[in-house]
C-alpha cells in the first residue's frame, strides 16, 4: 500500500485539531506480558490495537492464556501465574516487532518448555545476539541463527542471577534480562550506559514486584510473584511526535494532543524540538498508574537547526525519522551524532531518511552514527515525487509529514507497516488538515 500525500502547496492549510493518538506501544506489550504471568485478572484500557502489540497478545493466547479483547482498547488478561504458561503448538510469529521477540526471549528463557521465535523479513535481519549473549550467561539454553532469527529456546534449565553492563543503550535488552531475572536464582543487576525507557521497571512495581534502582544500576531478585492490576495505557508520544513536527512546520498550525505519555525517559523529542525553538506546552499533567501523562499543545513557529545533545538520543530514539524532517525545514544546520542504533531499527533509518530527503531536495548527508542536515529545501519543479519507506512504519509517517511542505505530490511506497504502531494514522492526520490517501 502507498500513501499519496497531496498536502502540497495547492491544498496546504494550517493544521488544527484536538486529538488523541493511539496507545503506547511499549506499555501495551508489557501490559500483556506481565498480566499473563500475574495472579488474577489484569484490566487494560487504551491498549494499542496495532499489529506489534497484537503479535504479543496472540503469543500469550498461543501459550494458553485467556485474553478477552481488545475491544475499543479494552483487554482483560486472565493471568496464569509465574509458571502457568503452556507450550505453544507452533513457533511464535512476532511479525515486525523487535520488542515482542526480545522481551519474550527473556521471559521464555525461564519456562520449562521449548519455544521457537520467528518474524517477518525485517525482524529476521535484526540483531538478536544482544539478548542471546546475556541470557546465555544466565544459564539459558537459547540459540540464534548467526545472531539472527529464528531463536530457539530450550526450557527447563535453571537460571542464575547476573551482573551485566549493557553494551548499548537498549530498553529491550534491559527488559529481557529483567524478565529472565524474575526466574533466576538470586540477584540480577543491569548497568545502563545511558538511561532508556523504564516502563518495565515501573510496571513491575505496579504489579507488586520490587525493582531496585541505584544511579544507572537496576536490580531484581528472582522468585517473586506478580499481582494483577489495572493499566491505563497513555497515548504514545512516539505517535504524537509526527503531529508535533507537523504543526511545527506548517504556518498557522495549532493542535492539542491529549493524554500523552510524558515519562521522562521518552520526552527527548519535546526537548529537542524546544531547543530548535518549537512552541510546545504541556498541561494537565498527572500520574496514571505510575506513568506520567499530559496534554501537549503545539503551535507553529519557525525552527532553527541545532547540534542535538547526545544525552537526548536514547530518550528520542524512535523519533529521529521525523526529527530529521523538522531539521529539513529549519533554518541552519542540524547535527545528529551518537545515534548508530538507528541503523538496526525496522530499517536502517539513517539511510532511509537520507535517501528519501535527498530525493525531495533536502541537503542531508548520513554519517556512521547520525546525519548532518542543512535546513531549507530546494523545491523541485516535478509534479510528483516518489520515496521509499523500506516497509518501516516510522519512515512512512515521517515522509507523510514532510509531504506537508514539499510543493509536489509525494508518493510514499510500502506503507502497510504503519498498522504496526498507528493503524488510524491517515484518518487522524486528515482530520487535522493533512491530505493523504491510501492506494
Ligand atoms: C522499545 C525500545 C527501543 C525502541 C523500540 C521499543 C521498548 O528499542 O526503539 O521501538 O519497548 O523497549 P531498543 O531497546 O532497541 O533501543
Amino acid at each position: 500500500m502507498k500513501f499519496i500525500s497531496e498536502s502540497c502547496k495547492k491544498n496546504r492549510r494550517s493544521l488544527r485539531g484536538d486529538i488523541r493518538v493511539p496507545g503506547d506501544k511499549s506499555i501495551s506489550h508489557r501490559s500483556i506480558m506481565l498480566g499473563a504471568i500475574a495472579e488474577g485478572t489484569t484490566y487494560i484500557s487504551g491498549f494499542l490495537e496495532g499489529e506489534d502489540a497484537l503479535a504479543t497478545l496472540n503469543s500469550f493466547k498461543a501459550m494458553g492464556v485467556n485474553i478477552i479483547g481488545p475491544y475499543k482498547g479494552e483487554v482483560s488478561v486472565h493471568g496464569v501465574g509465574m509458571n502457568g504458561l503452556s507450550s505453544p503448538k507452533k513457533p511464535l510469529y512476532l511479525g515486525n516487532s523487535g520488542t515482542s521477540v526480545r522481551l519474550l526471549a527473556g521471559l521464555l528463557s525461564g519456562q520449562n518448555f521449548d519455544t521457537t521465535l520467528v518474524g517477518d523479513d525485517s525482524l529476521s535481519v535484526r540483531p538478536m545476539g544482544r539478548v542471546v549473549d546475556p541470557l546465555t550467561l544466565m544459564g539459558a539454553n537459547i540459540s540464534s541463527k548467526d545472531g539472527l532469527l529464528p531463536l530457539q529456546i530450550k526450557g527447563g534449565d535453571s537460571l542464575t542471577g547476573l551482573n551485566y553492563h549493557l553494551p548499548m543503550a537498549s530498553a529491550q535488552v534491559k527488559s529481557a534480562i529483567l524478565l529472565a531475572g524474575m526466574y533466576a536464582d538470586g540477584k540480577t543487576s543491569i548497568t545502563e550506559p545511558a538511561p532508556t525507557r523504564d516502563h518495565t521497571e515501573r510496571m513491575l512495581s505496579g504489579f507488586g514486584y520490587t525493582v531496585e534502582k541505584n544511579d544507572s544500576k537496576i536490580s531484581i531478585f528472582g522468585g517473586g510473584k506478580l499481582r494483577s492490576c489495572s493499566i491505563d495505557v497513555p497515548a504514545d508520544i512516539s505517535s504524537a511526535a509526527f503531529f508535533m513536527v507537523a504543526a511545527s512546520i506548517v504556518p498557522g498550525s495549532d493542535i492539542v494532543l491529549r493524554h500523552v505519555g510524558i515519562n521522562p525517559t521518552r520526552t527527548g523529542v519535546i526537548d529537542i524540538l524546544k531547543l530548535m525553538g518549537a512552541d510546545i506546552t504541556v498541561s494537565n499533567m498527572k500520574d496514571v498508574g505510575g506513568e506520567p501523562v499530559g496534554d501537549i499543545r503545539i503551535r507553529y513557529t519557525e525552527l532553527n537547526g541545532i547540534e542535538i545533545p547526545v544525552n537526548l538520543v536514547p530518550l528520542a530514539i524512535d523519533e529521529f525519522p521525523v526529527i530529521l524532517v523538522a531539521a529539513s525545514f529549519a533554518t541552519g544546520t542540524t547535527v545528529l551524532k551518537g545515534a548508530e542504533e538507528l541503523r538496526v531499527k525496522e530499517s536502517d533509518r539513517i539511510q532511509a531518511m537520507v535517501d528519501g530527503l535527498n530525493l525531495i531536495g533536502v541537503d542531508i548527508e548520513g554519517t556512521a552514527d547520525g546525519a548532518i542536515v542543512n535546513g531549507g529545501l530546494v523545491n523541485s519543479q516535478i509534479n510528483e515525487l516518489e520515496v521509499n519507506s523500506f516497509h518501516d512504519h516510522r519512515i512512512a509517517m515521517a515522509f507523510a509529514v514532510a509531504g506537508l511542505r514539499v510543493e509536489s505530490k509525494l508518493v510514499i511506497n510500502d506503507c502497510d507497516n504503519v498498522a504496526t504502531s498507528f493503524p488510524n494514522f491517515t484518518d487522524l492526520a486528515n482530520s487535522i488538515g493533512f491530505a493523504i490517501r491510501k492506494e
